[in-house]
């Protein structure tokens, strides 16, 4: 597991340049950047980098595409706020600049040979979008794939061509949900935890990880704690404010510990302790 390395990329923005962007639904976009050394990023699923405007600031992104993407990485930034207000506004051929990768990402170890369910809500799906397809290259690693993804209304679901290859691959129990829509849509209604009585699980044998807003963990971790799955099979990537994603400025602390170096992955017995 790549948990961050010390080297000038922690500390030391490089220039990335955007290759390709696309706009995925009113507040969110997508980006393929290639770093000026053309290195690959070498990230785990999961790590998050430091993006950069120059002269504006820096916020912590996760990195979307899965480690064996060589030709530059992906992001899917929301439009919040000063940084990514201007990323919204820059053009392919543009530069940003990149630390990291930093923290510990989503461990499939623990996974290989049992059941995996994937929980995402709404922006969640971001940084699981790499785990899960880390996890579709090497399918038959693992017993039944579950993926749960659930957001607002049918117009902010994230990645429409990778859901629909989803939905129709055999391979893959892919369950959507949405909190609003009309008659038009042949899925789900409802919050991400009303997906949990459509599956049977083997609790025993089955790993989750998790990625959402943190009230979603809280009705999500209440579902798999009453399944039975073992709160070490059970892992979630916590958000937190975070400036120097290297342990130093103390933004990210939860008692002792740094959620932008220890984590953002953690399984939920970590938590728990904290
Ligand atoms: C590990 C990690 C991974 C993330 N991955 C992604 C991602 O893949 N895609 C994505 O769109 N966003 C992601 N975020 C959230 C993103 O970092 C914030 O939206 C961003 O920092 C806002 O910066 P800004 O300068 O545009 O907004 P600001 O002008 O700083 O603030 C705008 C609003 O965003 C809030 N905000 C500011 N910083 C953070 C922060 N670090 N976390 C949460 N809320 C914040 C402020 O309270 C304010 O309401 C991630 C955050 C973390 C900690
Ligand atoms: S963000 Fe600075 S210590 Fe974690």
């Amino acid at each position: 597991m790549n948990v961050a390395k010390e080297s000038s990329a922690l500390y030391v923005p490089e220039p990335a340049q955007i290759i390709d962007k696309e706009a995925m639904t009113e507040e969110e976009t997508w980006y393929h950047l290639r770093l000026e050394s053309e290195r690959s990023l070498d990230h785990d699923p999961g790590q998050f980098v430091g993006v950069s405007v120059f002269g504006v600031g820096e916020a912590p992104i996760s990195v979307t595409s899965p480690p064996s993407m060589k030709d530059g990485f992906e992001l899917c930034i929301r439009h919040v706020g000063n940084v990514t207000d201007i990323l919204r506004g820059l053009d392919i051929g543009d530069w940003v600049g990149i630390r990291g990768p930093f923290g510990r990402g989503f461990d499939l170890e623990p996974a290989k040979g049992k059941d995996i369910l994937f929980v995402a809500g709404g922006l969640g799906l971001v940084p699981l979008r790499s785990v899960i397809k880390t996890a579709l290259e090497n399918r038959s690693d693992f017993r039944r794939v579950i993926l749960f993804y659930g957001t607002r209304s049918p117009d902010t679901l994230l990645y429409e061509d990778e859901i629909a290859q989803w939905d129709a691959d055999p391979d893959v129990e892919f369950h959507l949900t949405v909190d609003m829509t009309d008659d038009t849509w042949k899925h789900n209604v409802g919050v991400v935890t009303t997906l949990f009585p459509r599956v049977d699980f083997d609790p025993k044998d089955t790993v989750a990880y998790i990625c959402g807003p943190d009230i979603m963990f809280r009705f999500v971790v209440q579902q798999t704690t009453r399944l039975g799955i073992p709160d070490e099979n059970t892992f979630l990537s916590l958000e937190r404010r975070m400036k120097c994603g290297v342990g130093k400025c103390g933004h990210c602390q939860e008692g002792s510990v740094y959620v932008c170096r220890e984590g953002p992955c953690f399984s939920y017995a970590e938590v728990k302790a904290f």
